[in-house]
């Protein structure tokens, strides 16, 4: 059995890779020499290619017999996934592993370019007759609010997801655990997997949860999507088409009201999805510390 690992540094890619690496049959797909240094040492191999290059492709599928499929929300998304995931299959793969995400559901959502994509991809996979589908259908990660660590730190959670919403935010180690599983097993459970935390969260709530691990007050700030939001992402260089898609994505989120929560953690892990305070413990802290931000002072023993 060969294993093809696509975004390996990704941000659920990460953990796959990580959860292979001590495998001889898996392959990881790296775009550049920083991302293969990146990956770090595995004893499979690894691929230099891109996911647009049809030559590339080819090289990265030959003998492959299971794809962990994944692709950052880009223009480009629907032609790399589709060529990387019928390519495989047209070499003899017999599983695909897709990463998606959670449709929205409910009055006031618009069709958005982020779930769109995904649908597409999926609907091409099906299409092509995959024999073994799963569809990672992930609710918003809570890594998303990483980048943030050290602001959030110093008292605010910024987002333009807005306050009335509630949703299950997801640990990307659950996705990644969720993910390896289904490739690895004799059966995979297959089909949709819908993967949220375990509780339905405002941000508001998010905000306590983070306060309540680093020790500090954390605010709920809503961010709104006007112009100036806009303004900042085609600074930092994002494409105004993308920039489109994000501001139908919030809108949905801030439409949505309390999203149901996914239950494919327990279904595929047989365990409770890690919960916002874990990840706030194990994951948001220490990044703050990271960014040079004093650990709270500990209690002192009785
Ligand atoms: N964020 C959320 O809350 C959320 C929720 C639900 C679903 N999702 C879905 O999760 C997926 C992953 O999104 P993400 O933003 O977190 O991205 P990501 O998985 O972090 O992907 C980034 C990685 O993609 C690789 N990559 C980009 N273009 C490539 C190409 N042409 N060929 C090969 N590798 C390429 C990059 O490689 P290099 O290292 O070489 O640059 C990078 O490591 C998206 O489809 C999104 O819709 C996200």
């Amino acid at each position: 059995m060969t294993v093809l690992v696509t975004t390996p540094n990704g941000a659920v890619g990460r953990h796959v890779a990580a959860a292979l690496r001590d495998r001889s049959d898996v392959r990881f797909l790296v775009r550049s020499e920083a991302s293969a240094r990146a990956l770090g040492a595995v004893r499979g191999e690894v691929v230099r290619g891109d996911a647009t290059v049809a030559a590339d492709v080819r090289r990265a599928v030959a003998g492959v017999d299971r794809l962990f499929l994944a692709h950052p929300y880009a223009a480009d998304q629907v032609a790399a996934e589709t060529a990387v995931g019928l390519a495989a299959v047209a070499a003899g793969a017999r599983r695909v592993v897709k990463l998606g995400a959670r449709p929205f559901a409910g009055p006031g959502i618009v069709p958005d370019a982020v779930t769109g994509a995904h649908d597409e991809v999926t609907a091409r996979l099906r299409a092509a007759g995959v024999p073994e589908l799963t569809v990672l259908r992930p609710d918003r990660f809570l890594e998303n609010f990483l980048p943030s660590a050290a602001a959030i730190a110093q008292g605010t959670l910024a987002d333009p997801a807005g306050a009335a919403g509630a949703r299950g935010y997801v640990d990307v180690r659950d996705i990644a655990e969720v993910a390896v599983a289904e490739l690895l097993a004799e059966r995979p459970v297959g089909g949709e997997i819908d993967l949220s935390g375990p509780e339905s969260l405002t941000l508001a709530d998010l905000a306590d949860r983070f306060a309540a691990a680093l020790g500090r007050p954390v605010r709920y700030v809503d961010v709104p999507l006007d112009e100036a939001w806009r303004a900042g992402l085609l600074d930092r260089g994002v494409p105004p088409g993308v920039v489109d898609g994000l501001r139908d994505l919030y809108a949905n989120y801030r439409a949505e009201g309390v999203a149901g929560l996914g239950d494919g953690v327990r279904r595929v892990l047989g365990r409770a999805p890690r919960s916002a305070a874990d990840f706030a413990r194990e994951v948001l802290v220490p990044a703050a510390a990271g960014a040079g931000l004093p650990r709270a002072p500990e209690a002192p023993r009785a």
